[in-house]
C-alpha cells in the first residue's frame, strides 16, 4: 500500500510539478579533464581522478542539485537520490563482477541523463544531450559515486 501511495504521489503530483522543465548548461571549464569528443563513451573514464570529482561537484550543482539535492547529499529532494545507483555494485566482492556491475550502471547513467526521464509525455527530467558535455557528465558521476561512499562506506 504504501508502495501505490507513492507510486501515486510521484505519477499525479510530482510530474505537472517538474513539467516544462529545461536542461541548463552548467558553467563548468571542463578543460582540465581529458577530452573524450562527440561520441559518448558507454562506460566511465574517469574513475580515481579527483580534478573529475571536484569539477563534477561544481557541475552537479549547478545542473542537478534543484531536482536531486544539493551536494548529492540529501534524500529530501524530489527526484531520487542518485546515492544510490552504484550501492548493488558496490556491494559484489568479486572484481570482475563489480566492473561488470559498474559497465551497466555507467551505460544506464549515460542513457538516463542524454534522454531524460519522458514518460507517457511527461519530463520528469529534460534531456541533457546537446547541453551537458559528455566530460561533465561522466565528472558528475564520480562525484556522486564520491558522495556515496563518502555516506555509507
Ligand atoms: C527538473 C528536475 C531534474 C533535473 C534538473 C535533473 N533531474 Fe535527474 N531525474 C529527475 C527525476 C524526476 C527523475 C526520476 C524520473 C523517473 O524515473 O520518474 C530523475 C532521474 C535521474 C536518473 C535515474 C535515476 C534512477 O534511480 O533511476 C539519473 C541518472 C539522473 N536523473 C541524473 C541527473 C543528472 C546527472 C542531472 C544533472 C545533469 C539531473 N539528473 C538533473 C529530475 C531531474
Amino acid at each position: 500500500m504504501p508502495l501505490l501511495v507513492s507510486l501515486f504521489l510521484l505519477v499525479f503530483l510530482a510530474a505537472p510539478a517538474l513539467a516544462g522543465e529545461v536542461a541548463v548548461a552548467p558553467e563548468v571549464d571542463a578543460s582540465a579533464l581529458p577530452t573524450l569528443g562527440a561520441q559518448w563513451l558507454t562506460a566511465n573514464p574517469y574513475r580515481g581522478n579527483a580534478v573529475a570529482v571536484d569539477l563534477g561537484r561544481l557541475a552537479y550543482n549547478q545542473a542537478c542539485a534543484r531536482c536531486h539535492g544539493a551536494d548529492a547529499a540529501t534524500r529530501a529532494a524530489p527526484a531520487p537520490d542518485l546515492r544510490n545507483l552504484d550501492r548493488y555494485c558496490r556491494r559484489i566482492a568479486d572484481a570482475e563482477l563489480q566492473a561488470a556491475c559498474l559497465r551497466d550502471n555507467d551505460d544506464y547513467f549515460a542513457h538516463s541523463v542524454r534522454h531524460g526521464k519522458i514518460i507517457v509525455g511527461v519530463t520528469h527530467m529534460p534531456p541533457w544531450e546537446g547541453v551537458l558535455k559528455q566530460e561533465l557528465a561522466w565528472a558528475i558521476q564520480v562525484f556522486i559515486e564520491a558522495q556515496a561512499r563518502g555516506a555509507r562506506e
